[in-house]
């Protein structure tokens, strides 16, 4: 049997209370064994705030390529340096604690392989890494690692900035949404807390007016909260305007900042 009068440690003879209460006799902590349950609390608290961190991002639903756009490694050129800049300022604004301005979203134009997706990508990637989890999620975290071997068990960690493509939206829209459900993933996307990136606007060939439809739900919800949006398009302003239609496109000219993007290659490599 464990003796616990004695430390593990440097093993000196604990000293014993009484409580009256139960009548039992406990030992109280040694020094040492203070300090490294203290030491292993901490460990276990970074382990679940890293854990908690990643856990948000993968919820964000970047792709694997998107996971690794990042501010701190973008290449910044002539071509891109507006947008970049740009980027930097809505990350700032969702980083800010309360109301963010009127024009809280932004439109990224620019031919193919320009680099929009990756500015997306880079927002919420640096705005995960930098915006606070929620105590209440860490400490889901240290529970659930008591309970349970793997990570890819653990509950997700909500995330306020999404990710979706106009196709992968599209599908949601009319194809899995389930109307008795509120919580749907739907849901989880246009009611987005920060962000809500739309990538590729205008890059597929679904019906118009279908496609008209979904982008005014979306929008005009957004827009009606004060929600930040952001676009990606190889799209000008006029095509984008008859692709989204004009009711929407007006809402969407109100709250964004358009950016456009000209390299005179692919970055594709
Ligand atoms: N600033 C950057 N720093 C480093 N790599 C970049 C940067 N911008 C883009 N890239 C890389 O270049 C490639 C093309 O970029 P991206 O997919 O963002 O282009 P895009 O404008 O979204 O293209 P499309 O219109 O075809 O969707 C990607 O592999 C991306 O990782
Ligand atoms: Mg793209
Ligand atoms: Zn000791």
């Amino acid at each position: 049997m464990e003796d616990k009068s004695h430390c593990r440690i440097c093993g000196k003879l604990k000293e014993k209370k009484h409580i009256k209460y139960v009548n039992i006799d406990v030992y109280i902590e040694c020094e040492c064994e203070r300090k490294l349950r203290e030491e292993k609390e901490q460990a276990d608290y970074e382990y679940a705030k890293e854990t908690a961190i990643r856990l948000r991002n993968i919820n964000s639903r970047l792709s694997n390529l998107g996971q690794k756009a990042s501010f701190k490694t973008a290449k910044v050129d002539k071509y891109n340096e507006v947008a970049v800049r740009g980027g930097k300022y809505l990350l700032n604004q969702l980083l800010k604690q309360g109301g963010t301005e009127s024009k809280n979203s932004l439109v990224l134009q620019g031919n193919r392989g320009s680099g929009k997706t990756y500015i997306a990508c880079a927002i919420i990637n640096d705005f995960n890494e930098r915006y606070p989890v929620h105590e209440a999620y860490i400490n889901q975290i240290l529970k659930e690692r008591k309970n349970l071997c793997y990570e890819k068990y653990f509950s997700p960690v909500k995330s306020p900035c999404k990710f979706i493509t106009e196709m992968d939206l599209y599908v949601l829209f009319y194809e899995d949404y389930n109307y008795c459900k509120t919580e749907s993933l739907l849901d989880e996307m246009k009611k987005a807390e920060k962000l809500l990136v739309i990538d590729d606007v205008g890059a597929s060939n679904y019906d118009k007016n279908r496609l008209q439809t979904m982008y005014l739900n979306i929008i005009d919800y957004r827009y009606s909260q004060g929600l930040p949006l952001m676009l990606t398009t190889n799209l000008t302003k006029a095509e984008l305007s008859d692709y989204i239609g004009d009711r929407c496109f007006d809402r969407l000219r109100s709250c964004s900042y358009f950016v456009d993007i000209v390299s005179p290659e692919s970055r594709r490599c």
